[in-house]
C-alpha cells in the first residue's frame, strides 16, 4: 500500500525521475510529504484499530493472571465506533467476572467466618491424608498448634482406629460417628467424605464435637436415677420385713408398739424425701416463684431461732444470735428465708454432738446482708466441702441415714439462696466445727 501511495504521488506530481537516477528537488519534497502522510496513516490506522485491540488484549492477559483491570478506566466505547461492539462485549464480560469474584470472595469469607466461630472442631484432609483445613475449634480441642500432624496422627491423639479409605469411599451424605476422651473432654467425632463435582472424592472432612457437659448430664442422672432408687428401696424394705412380722402374729404389744415405729419413722422419711425431690424437681422447672419483699432481718432471725429452740435444747446445744445495730432489713422471699435457715440450723443442730454451740451472726457487708451460722460440731472433711450441695451427696452415709438425713437439704438451699440472688459459702475443719456463710440483698433490684 505504501509503495502504491508513493507511485501514485510521484506520477501526480508529475516529475520524473532523470536518466542519472538523481533525484530532483521536486521529488524531495514529494518525499517527505509521502513520509509525513504514511506516518499521520499509520497513528490513524493504529489508533483506531490497534490500540483498541492492544487494549483488549492486555486486559484478557491480566484477567487471566488473576487481576480485574478497572473498569471504570475504560474510555467511553463511543471513542472506538469500529469497535463497539467488541468493547461492550468487554466491559461487561469485566462486570460479570468482577460481580462474580465479588459474590465467591464473600461467599468464602462468609464460609471462613462461621468455621472459625463454630464451636465445633472442623478439620479437612486430602486423598493422601495432609491436614487441608482446620479451624481454631480443632487446634484448641486437640491442643494442635502447627499443621504438621495429618490424618493417623490426629486419630492417634484421640485414640480412635478409622479407616481412611473406608471412609472416603462411603457413598455421599453418609457418614462415620465415634466417641472418645482426651484429657477431661468428651469428644464425639464425625467423619464423612467430600466430593468434587463430578462425585470424585476429594478427601475427609472430622467435626469433632465437645459433649463433655452432656455426658456429665447423663452420668448425673444416671446416679440421681440409682439414688433415688436406693434410697426408696432402703426404707421400703424395713417397711415390709417390719410389717410381715407383725403380720406373722406371736408378737408382744411392746414389740407391736416398737415395729410400728419403726414403720412409721421409715414412711415418714419416705414422705419427706419425696417432696424434697417434688420440690427440686419444681425449682429446675421454674415452676417456683420467689416473692421478695422487704424484712426485718433481725425479726426473722428469731422467729427461725424460736422455731428450732426446742429441738436444739432437746441435744442440749447452746443457740445464740448475735446481730449487728446496723443490720439492713433483707429483701427476701420469706418462706424461702425460713427454709434456708432452718436447713442449715438442723444441720448444725444433727451435726454438732450434744451440748454444742451453735451461733448466728447477721450484719451488713456491702451493701448487702450477711447471714453466718457457726457450729462446732464434728465438721466435714476438706475433700467432700465441695460436694456437700450435690444432690443426695453426705458424707457419712449410715450415720446422716441414721438421723433420718436423705442429702436433699443443701442441694435445696444451694437452689433457694441463687433464686434469691444470695450466695453461700461453706467451710469446715473436721472435728472442729462448720461455718455457713450466706449473702442476700437488702433492697430490690
Ligand atoms: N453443720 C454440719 N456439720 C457437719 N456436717 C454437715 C453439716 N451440714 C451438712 N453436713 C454434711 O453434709 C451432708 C449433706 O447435708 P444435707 O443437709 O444436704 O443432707 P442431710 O442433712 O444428710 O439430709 P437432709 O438435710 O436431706 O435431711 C450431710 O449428710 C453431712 O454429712
Ligand atoms: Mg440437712
Amino acid at each position: 500500500m505504501v509503495v502504491i501511495v508513493y507511485i501514485t504521488t510521484i506520477i501526480l506530481s508529475g516529475s520524473v525521475i532523470d536518466t542519472n537516477n538523481i533525484i530532483s528537488k521536486n521529488n524531495i519534497i514529494v518525499l517527505v510529504v509521502f513520509i509525513l502522510l504514511a506516518y499521520v496513516l499509520s497513528v490513524i490506522i493504529s489508533n483506531k484499530f490497534i490500540v483498541p485491540l492492544k487494549r483488549v488484549e492486555k486486559g484478557l492477559k491480566a484477567v487471566s493472571e488473576g487481576k480485574l483491570p478497572d473498569i471504570s478506566r475504560i474510555k467511553s466505547t463511543e471513542e472506538f465506533p469500529e469497535y463497539q461492539e467488541l468493547m461492550n462485549s468487554y466491559v461487561s464480560m469485566l462486570k460479570v467476572i468482577k460481580k462474580n469474584t465479588f459474590d465467591l470472595n464473600s461467599q468464602e469469607s462468609k464460609t471462613e467466618i462461621i468455621l472459625e466461630h463454630m464451636a465445633d472442631g472442623v478439620m479437612a484432609f486430602s486423598t493422601t491424608k495432609e491436614i487441608v483445613h482446620m479451624n481454631k475449634a480443632a487446634m484448641r480441642m486437640l491442643n494442635i498448634t502447627e499443621v504438621e500432624d495429618n490424618f493417623d496422627s490426629i486419630c492417634k491423639k484421640l485414640n480412635l482406629a478409622a479407616d481412611y479409605s473406608k471412609i472416603m469411599y462411603l457413598p455421599n451424605y453418609q457418614s462415620v460417628e465415634a466417641k472418645c476422651e482426651i484429657g477431661d473432654l468428651a469428644l464425639s467425632v464425625v467423619f464423612a467424605p467430600f466430593f468434587s463435582d463430578e462425585l470424585n472424592p476429594l478427601g475427609v472432612i472430622m467435626i469433632i464435637r465437645n459433649i463433655t457437659d452432656s455426658v456429665k448430664t447423663d452420668n448425673v442422672r444416671k446416679e440421681f436415677v440409682a439414688n433415688v432408687s436406693h434410697e426408696l428401696k432402703t426404707p421400703l424394705t424395713s417397711i415390709r420385713g417390719y410389717s410381715e412380722t407383725i403380720m406373722n402374729g406371736d408378737l408382744t404389744y411392746q414389740e407391736i408398739m416398737r415395729f410400728s415405729k419403726v414403720i412409721n419413722q421409715e414412711a415418714n422419711r419416705m414422705s419427706r424425701m419425696v417432696s424434697d425431690l417434688l420440690q427440686l424437681s419444681r425449682m429446675d422447672y421454674n415452676r417456683v416463684s420467689f416473692n421478695p419483699v422487704t424484712l426485718n432481718t433481725i425479726d426473722t432471725l428469731k422467729k427461725i431461732c424460736e422455731k428450732v429452740r426446742f429441738e436444739a435444747e432437746e441435744k442440749g446445744h447452746k443457740l445464740e444470735l448475735i446481730c449487728s445495730e446496723n443490720t439492713p432489713n433483707i429483701y427476701v422471699d420469706k418462706s424461702s428465708i425460713e427454709q434456708i435457715v432452718i436447713n442449715i440450723l438442723t444441720n448444725s443442730i444433727k451435726y454438732t454432738p450434744d451440748n454444742g454451740l451453735i451461733r448466728i451472726y447477721a450484719g451488713p457487708i456491702e451493701n448487702r446482708v450477711y447471714i453466718k451460722v457457726i457450729d462446732n460440731g464434728i465438721g466435714i472433711p476438706q475433700k467432700d466441702l465441695d460436694r456437700v450441695f450435690e444432690r443426695f451427696y453426705r458424707v457419712d452415709k449410715a450415720r446422716s441415714r441414721k438421723m433420718g438425713g436423705t442429702g436433699l437439704g443443701l442441694s435445696i438451699v444451694k437452689e433457694m439462696v441463687e433464686g434469691n440472688n444470695g450466695t453461700i459459702v461453706m467451710d469446715s475443719k473436721l472435728n472442729e466445727g462448720t461455718e455457713v456463710t450466706m449473702t442476700f440483698p437488702t433492697t430490690k433490684g
